[in-house]
């Protein structure tokens, strides 16, 4: 018996989870019986430490306001320097709620109106709604994708920026490229912000998330792009805490960081959630072990779609996914369009993805498949697909 059993199926129909429970509203009608694999979170129980965390809350009984993080930092930064090898000083760490609300904080507190912002398309795709909310535009900046892999096309970047882009919201690891940047790729953008003025906000939220690596911290690369560079971090992903909405924004910089924590405070963020911290810190303490059995179970997921697409899907790739849980089936060499590829997803495999043309540009004739779940629900949901596409064997 495996010490975690990833094995198990759970079931989160009725138990207010959106990834189940919102498929109705969010699908329609075709998803009564649907499997769903798309929101990135996972069918798998959290570590038993946060579990045991929660479970003494909920004995203890009284819901108050959060106080005291001195175990929840240290927990914080010992996880950053096992896993990631950086250093974080305690006064460098502010809590957000989640990382898209941090992403936001961010864009209030270092952009004006009219700023440009860049993000590499495909990208997950609540970015470019937050860039447009705070009065910003999007420089768009495509991956190049060569032969099944993607890597950053600094070139397009340097013509379509202008004196009014203030700001990088860098995906890293990518979602949903799947790509863990090398040291080189980092350095080289970093590089290329610098020499420009361009701020860095490096969401590092699937960083625990990677098979093949090693995922470097960008601003762990140099001081100099350390003090142009506000990172985002989560226990969220990692551990399947995302109900949570608790996330780390990790800012080196007094100036950045001041900006920062002011926009917090206009916000009235005094205080995070209470259960936030608490499942945070039990699972950044002793979530290791776990964490690795996960790797290990999720690595072979991987694989099995990998070897899914090339064999029984004509004209189907899967990308080589360096990170994440999130698959990107590539469907461009079927020659169908993406409504007939959804169709036959929602409708005959009853299978809900996300669309890739929901990640903006270089997405349309992708879909986005999360396989962080039993491998029974995989095998089931993948011989559905095939029989939804049996016309390409
Ligand atoms: C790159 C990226 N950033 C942020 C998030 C969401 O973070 P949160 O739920 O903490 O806002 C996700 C979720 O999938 C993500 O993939």
């Amino acid at each position: 018996m495996p010490a975690f059993d990833f094995d198990r199926p759970i079931p989160r129909l009725g138990t207010h989870c959106a990834k189940w429970d919102s498929l109705a509203a969010r699908f329609g009608a075709h998803a009564a019986g649907a499997l769903p694999m798309w929101v990135a979170d996972m069918e798998f129980a959290a570590p038993p430490a946060v579990t045991e965390a929660l479970r003494a809350a909920v004995e203890h009984g009284v819901h108050g306001y959060y106080g005291d993080p001195s175990g929840y930092i240290a927990a914080i930064r010992g996880w950053m320097k096992r896993r990631h090898g950086w250093d974080v000083e305690p006064g460098w760490i502010l809590t957000t709620a989640g990382i898209v609300n941090g992403v936001n904080l961010a864009l209030q507190a270092y952009c004006r109106p009219g700023d440009g912002v860049i993000l590499q398309q495909p990208i997950y795709h609540p970015f470019a709604p937050s860039v447009q909310a705070n009065g910003c535009h999007v420089v768009g900046n495509l991956l190049a994708y060569e032969d099944g892999r993607y890597r950053m096309d600094l070139d397009a970047l340097a013509k379509a920026v202008d004196a009014r882009t203030r700001m990088l919201i860098l995906c890293s690891p990518h979602n949903p490229c799947g790509r863990v940047w090398t040291r080189e790729e980092l350095t080289a953008i970093a590089e290329f912000c610098l020499e420009r003025g361009i701020l860095i906000v490096s969401d590092e939220i699937h960083h625990d998330l990677v098979f093949d690596g090693p995922h470097t911290v960008m601003a762990s690369l140099s001081p100099e792009i350390a003090a142009r560079t506000v990172t985002f971090t989560s226990s969220s992903k990692t551990f399947n805490l995302a109900g949570g909405h608790t996330g780390n924004a990790i800012i080196s910089d007094p100036e950045l960081r001041r900006l920062f924590h002011r926009q917090m405070e206009r916000c009235g963020m005094l205080t995070g959630n209470r259960f936030g911290y608490l499942m945070a810190e039990a699972a950044y303490a002793e979530g290791d072990e776990w964490l690795d059995a996960l790797l290990a179970y999720l690595r072979a997921n991987r694989d099995m779609v990998d070897r899914f697409a090339a064999e029984r899907l004509k004209g189907v790739r899967s990308v080589k996914l360096d990170a994440t849980y999130l698959a990107w089936l590539d469907f461009s060499g079927t020659g169908m369009a993406e409504p007939e590829i959804v169709r036959r997803f929602e409708r005959e495999a009853k299978v809900i993805c996300n669309h890739g043309s929901s990640f903006g540009p270089g997405g349309a004739g992708f879909m986005r498949l999360n396989f962080a779940c039993p491998r029974p629900m995989l095998e089931e949901a993948l011989g559905r697909i095939e029989s939804a596409f049996s016309d390409l064997q």
